[in-house]
């Protein structure tokens, strides 16, 4: 049996959509939240400290426990803050579960630095810098013998794992939260550190401003909340899973393969352009992949 009995839990924007529901199941099922949300909108501008403010409230309402941070996940300092505030607040950290995120959708000829730099530095530099204060912690209470397991919960896309039109920057940034996952699992394990990922699909801000998939996103099974048992899942105490990339979407959970070589042609000798061409000729031109937008796409036209 997996339990999330008072692990104390960090949701990176716990303050809407996604995180949101994360912050309220993990609650309700015993774990003690650091709710984290800069409060901004969905393109990264501005900031409003009533979203964490306002869960945790409704957290506590509700017979919970729970306190909010409003930094900003990009901000090294800030990083470092909402590690602490999990420390202070209540004397350890079991997970990390990284889920803030925005959107600055343009085709890549009209995509401006800023528009990159700040789509990659609240979904990959805000990864990379709340797990790595929370890392340190976790190896210098390995270190003086507190060995406990401990877990990191990423947030990847099918835009990063599949690629999407319009968003180099996100797309980018998530395929390297799903590479980050992998390397953070091989490093962190020797301190009972496991790290997974997901891929989900739900109904937020985000996906409701996606031409074509507003509708689709109606049905219950896109309530933002099917994500949150997953999430709670690979965070608890108990989850057997290390190194993973889930997708997560419409009731359906999948395992991802990850980049593996589906076929190869090789020589024993060096290669010559010649020798080259004719074995790449046995080369299929593409590999079939299921991709969960794809399944929703086909679901969506067939309907
Ligand atoms: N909704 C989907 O279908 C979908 C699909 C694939 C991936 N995702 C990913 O799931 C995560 C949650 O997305 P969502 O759909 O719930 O979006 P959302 O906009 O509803 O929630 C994102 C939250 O992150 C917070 N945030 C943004 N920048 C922040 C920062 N610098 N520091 C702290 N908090 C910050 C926002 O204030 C917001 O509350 C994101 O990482 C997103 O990329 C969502």
């Amino acid at each position: 049996m997996v339990s999330l009995e008072n692990r104390v839990v960090i949701v990176t924007g716990g303050g809407r959509g996604i995180g949101r529901e994360h912050a309220l199941y993990l609650a309700k099922h015993g774990a003690l939240v650091v709710v984290n949300d800069l409060g901004g909108s969905s393109d990264g501008s501005g900031s409003d400290k009533s979203a964490a403010e306002e869960v945790v409230s409704e957290i506590v309402a509700a017979g919970g426990t729970a306190v909010s941070n409003t930094d900003s996940v990009t901000d090294f300092k800030g990083a470092k803050a909402i590690v602490e505030t999990a420390i202070d607040a209540f004397g350890d950290l079991h997970a990390v579960i990284n889920n803030a995120g925005i959107l600055r959708d343009h085709m890549l000829v009209s995509m401006t630095e800023e528009d990159f730099d700040l789509v990659v530095a609240v979904h990959l530099k805000g990864t990379f810098a709340v797990s790595k204060f929370a890392a340190e912690y976790w190896r210098d209470q390995h270190k003086s013998g507190k060995t406990v397991d401990r877990a990191i919960v990423n947030t990847s896309s099918a835009a990063g794992l599949h690629g999407n039109v319009g968003q180099t920057n996100y797309s980018a940034a998530k395929a390297g939260i799903a590479a980050m996952t992998i390397v953070h699992a091989q490093e962190l394990s020797r301190y009972s550190v496991r790290a997974n990922c997901i891929a989900p699909i739900a109904r937020t801000r985000m996906t409701l401003q996606t031409p074509g998939l507003s509708d689709v996103m109606e049905k219950a099974v896109f309530d933002p909340g099917n994500i949150s048992p997953l999430v709670s899942y690979l965070t608890a105490d108990g989850c057997p899973f290390n190194g993973q990339v889930f997708s997560v979407y419409g009731g359906s959970v999948g395992i991802y393969q990850g980049w593996s070589i589906a076929e190869e042609v090789g020589t024993d000798n060096s290669w010559t352009m010649d020798k080259f061409a004719e074995e790449m000729d046995k080369l299929p031109r593409s590999v079939k992949v299921n991709s969960q937008m794809a399944a929703i796409v086909k679901a969506a036209t067939s309907s």
